[in-house]
């Protein structure tokens, strides 16, 4: 697991995570109820996400958009801003998974502009209508001014059949600090699902 975050508001890619270096992640089972879908540009929330899908015995699949977002933190927010204020960007997605395996999703994102980063945006756009009848839970990490508005744009796009569950948010700098604290999360959601079935 990557110990040193890029961590802060202004930090760099570590260029791991803009499918520049590394394949993205594709951990998929044939028999897990519960699905990690996450994007992190800069490694905070690939860190959790990791955690997730262990302590949920969870699939994983990392979103990347077709064209990377750069490693300069401010060219980084130039483009995430004409995005949002245009269209969103194209994502890899032709190996996503088949959803009917599923009941659980957990969507991880970092927040940008006080919203879903981009990618998880344009993902809820292209797929959030097949996520019916799931129970839903989104994870973000952000640097200090809180998840925004991510939770009301995850509702507006899945069904109204779909149940979205409490949703987690922390500091990018306190990550590290608060693994218990999400593990609790997590179980509490892992164990929402079961309950629910
Ligand atoms: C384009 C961009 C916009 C951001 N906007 C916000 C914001 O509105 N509020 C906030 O608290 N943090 C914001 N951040 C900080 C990130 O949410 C935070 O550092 C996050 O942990 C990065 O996650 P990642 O390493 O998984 O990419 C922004 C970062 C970027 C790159």
């Amino acid at each position: 697991m990557n110990t040193q975050l890029p961590k802060g508001r202004g930090a760099i890619s570590d260029g791991k995570d803009t499918n520049l270096n590394e394949a993205p992640t594709r951990f998929i089972t044939k028999n897990a109820k519960t699905l990690v879908i996450y994007f992190s540009r800069s490694g905070n929330t690939e860190y959790q996400a990791k955690i997730a899908q262990k302590v949920l015995h969870a699939d994983s699949y990392e979103l990347i958009a077709k064209n990377s977002y750069p490693t300069d933190y401010d060219a980084t927010v130039s483009r995430s801003n004409q995005e949002q204020a245009g269209s969103l960007p194209q994502l890899v997605t032709d190996d996503l998974p088949n959803f009917d395996q599923y009941d659980l999703l957990l969507l991880g994102s970092p927040i940008w502009g006080m919203t879903l980063a981009n990618p998880m945006q344009k993902f809820l756009e292209q797929f959030g209508s097949q996520l019916g009848g799931k129970r839903i839970a989104e994870f973000t990490t952000n640097a200090g001014f809180g998840a925004g508005n991510a939770q009301r744009v995850l509702k507006e796009l899945v069904p109204v059949s779909a149940t979205i569950l409490n949703d987690y948010t922390i500091r990018d700098t306190e990550i590290e600090k608060t693994n218990d604290q999400f593990k609790d999360w997590l179980q509490q959601t892992g164990v929402s699902r079961i309950l629910c079935k």
